[in-house]
């Protein structure tokens, strides 16, 4: 073996704002999978994360839940935390970014950089806000496009005509926090010379910390010039105070980076023998490596190594980022269910199956990478239940009817075994390099061999020759130490599927140096089912599942949406409006939903008829003070098939969401079943 290593490993920081989704673990499995494989090789490595939970948008939209930010970042901290953990993805650490370590670095690199003077203050002049007073954000204004003229876009790009410009230009702008019409004030910010670093940074991205696209993406940036960094905002903001400059806040990312710092100071805090120095000194030994997404490389790749240059620590080792993830070729969509939530996800679908398909799908590139559903379910069936897991269920049956779990004491094929000891090396490499794809295809070629192995024995007709007894026992035993192999090889991909099957061969935790001896003259445990196959039904209920979750919840949004309006939709004519039949309904009964947090089921008569609808109300209403209410509803929208039923219809209500939905009701003397026209 050769010396352990010293490693540090992070994943971007996910905001506290909202939940974990599928796409959001493309990176967090990719990491994971790296740290776990860098352990089994007997690395010292350490892999830490945080909530990043600063900035505006947590700020507005705790005061929109009517919470503190604190109170907010706390619960989502538990959520975010609960869904790593039931993905297996095994944090050393998970910190936040609100914390006094946080605090602590923020202000160290701060003062370090300008006392070395590379902070500059100007006086700029911003949007600002006079009813919330305060300044807004470019995504915070609202209005309609120089270019094109199209209602509601953001400040600083045209989503209809994609024009880029600055939020001075947009005509009739709106504050999207109050609806008010933003003023121009003048504020003193806070500006970091990402200029002073330019050599230190072209030096930097040439040394190979960078993959080839990112550094070409780099020489674009150099060429169009760097620009100073607005590291100041006004309050009120949530973040930390600058030292010297009460009312100025850190720029939320400014500390986000500095809470990977933060993270593994708080570990080293925790841990016996482990000193934050090695790690981040100007002098360090250690291997720091940060894993993010292609969207915020400027970040990492440009400001933070300039920072913490100024500050005198140490540089990162190297960045790897990963594209982004598709759904059946597309981008993720609310209203197609392919934006799936962790937490829905987990509803149905065993985690394993995504980190096997991740892994399968996932280089060392940036290249965007695609959720098929169809092939997801073909794969994992075919792979992992079909090949890998199936060898262990051929062979443990026979071992233990007749040889009471016992393996043989010596490998029928050695040669064969050693083939598969001999493949760990360019498996190896690939999970180094970060090919897990290609550490995917050769474990599957090797899982393809031990199935032939086993269909050219065919222990289930030696069983039936009395006398073969011990040939059985050599067969199967070698059948298992084939499989053990396999899951060795696996295991950074398929924890959970590892520590099973660990389990069911008796042995400890494997290591990668571990795989190359044979479990000879051993116990085994009785064979349990290791994985079922994915059902496509499973897959239709997730889908499902996440497109009520969107009819029934207002997803965070950037925005005040109490104080926004949705812009009025493009022109009907009557006609197409009377197709739409809308009618006074009397809610007859109002139930809960077992499994579904946010929806009623609902009784409706319409004066005569009956109709069973779902209705995405449960955060606004109890069902007790809705009965012998009257209200509207559509009467002829398509029945739709939902997991819990059939919804013959939809009742209208309006608001944002939460607890802020008004279901319409009719004046008195409405009675059930007239035509609403
Ligand atoms: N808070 C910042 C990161 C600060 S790091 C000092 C942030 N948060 S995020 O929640 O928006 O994203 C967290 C990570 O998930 C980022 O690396 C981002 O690129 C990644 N992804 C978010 N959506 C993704 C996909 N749809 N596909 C793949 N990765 C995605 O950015
Ligand atoms: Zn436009």
């Amino acid at each position: 073996m050769n010396q352990p290593r010293d490693i540090l490993i992070t994943s971007a920081l996910p905001y506290a704002n909202g939940p974990i989704h599928i796409g959001h673990l493309v990176e967090y499995i990719q990491t994971d999978i790296w740290a776990r494989f860098q352990k089994m090789r007997g690395h010292h490595c350490w892999y830490v994360c945080a909530d990043d939970a600063h900035g505006t948008p947590i700020m507005l939209r705790a005061r929109q839940e009517g919470i503190t930010p604190e109170t907010l970042i706390a619960r989502v901290a538990n959520e975010h935390q609960a869904d790593f953990a039931a993905f297996r993805v095994g944090f050393d650490n998970y910190h936040s970014t609100h914390s006094p370590e946080n605090q602590h670095f923020a202000n160290l690199i701060y003062e370090r950089n300008r006392d070395s003077g590379h902070i500059v203050k100007r006086t700029i002049t911003q949007a600002y806000d006079p009813v919330e007073n305060m300044f807004l954000p470019d995504r915070f204004i609202k209005g309609e496009c120089p270019k094109c003229g199209a209602a509601d876009q953001y400040g600083d790009n045209c989503e209809a005509c994609g024009a880029s410009y600055s939020p001075a230009d947009l005509k009739n702008p709106r504050s999207a926090v109050s609806g008010a019409v933003p003023e121009q004030r003048e504020s003193d910010h806070y500006f970091f010379r990402l200029n002073d670093f330019e050599d230190m940074l072209r030096t930097w991205t040439r040394s190979g910390s960078l993959q080839k696209e990112v550094a070409n993406k780099l020489d674009e940036w150099f060429s169009a010039g760097l620009q100073e960094w607005d590291i100041s905002r006004d309050a009120p903001y949530f973040g930390f105070e600058i030292p010297d400059h009460p009312g100025k806040f850190f720029y939320v990312w400014l500390d986000a980076p500095i809470g990977y710092l933060a993270s593994f100071k708080n570990l080293c805090e925790r841990t016996e023998g482990l000193d934050f120095d090695r790690f981040w000194s100007k002098d360090a030994t250690a291997e720091l490596y940060h894993f993010i997404g292609k969207d915020i490389i400027y970040f990492h790749a440009l400001f933070f190594p300039a920072m913490l240059q100024g500050a005198n620590f140490r540089t990162p080792s190297a960045i790897f980022a990963h594209g982004f993830l598709t759904v059946d070729g597309q981008k993720m969509s609310k209203s197609r269910g392919t934006f799936i939530k962790a937490r829905t996800y987990l509803d149905h679908l065993n985690p394993e199956y995504l980190r096997y398909y991740f892994a399968a799908k996932l280089g060392s590139g940036v290249d965007d990478i695609d959720l098929n559903l169809e092939d997801f379910t073909a794969r994992v069936n075919a792979d992992l239940v079909g090949k890998v897991v199936n060898i262990a269920s051929r062979c443990a049956g026979f071992i233990h009817k007749g040889f009471s779990g016992q393996l043989a004491d010596s490998l029928a094929e050695p040669a064969l075994f050693a083939a598969f000891v001999q493949a760990g090396e360019s498996i190896a490499s690939a999970y180094e390099q970060r090919e897990f794809s290609r550490a995917v295809r050769e474990i599957m070629a090797l899982a393809d061999r031990a199935n032939q192995y086993i269909d050219e024995k065919a222990p289930w007709v030696i069983a039936k020759q009395p006398g073969r007894e011990a040939e059985l026992q050599a067969v199967c035993s070698m059948g298992i130490n084939l499989f053990r192999v396999l899951i060795g090889y696996l295991r950074p991909i398929l924890p959970g599927t590892a520590a099973d099957s660990e389990a069911f061969l008796h042995i400890a935790p494997l290591t990668w140096d571990a795989i190359a001896a044979p479990l000879l003259d051993h116990a085994i445990a009785p064979f349990k089912p290791l994985m079922t196959r994915v059902d496509p039904a499973q897959i239709a209920a997730m889908l499902d599942a996440s497109k009520e979750d969107l009819s029934a919840t207002a997803e965070p949004t950037d925005s005040n949406p109490h104080l926004t309006r949705d812009p009025i939709a493009a022109p009907v004519d009557y006609d197409t409006f009377a197709k739409t039949d809308l009618r006074v309904a009397l809610i007859r009964e109002a139930r809960l939903v077992a499994g579904a947090d946010k929806l009623l089921q609902l009784t409706l008569d319409l004066g005569g008829e009956t109709r069973n609808v779902f209705a995405g109300i449960r955060s606004a209403y109890d069902p007790k003070d809705l009965e012998g209410r009257l209200t509207v509803m559509v009467a002829n929208l398509a029945p739709r098939k939902m997991r819990f039923g059939v919804s013959e219809g939809m009742v209208l209500a309006a608001g944002p969401g939460g607890k802020d939905l008004f279901i319409l009701s009719p004046d008195s003397g409405a009675e059930p079943g007239m035509k609403v026209k």
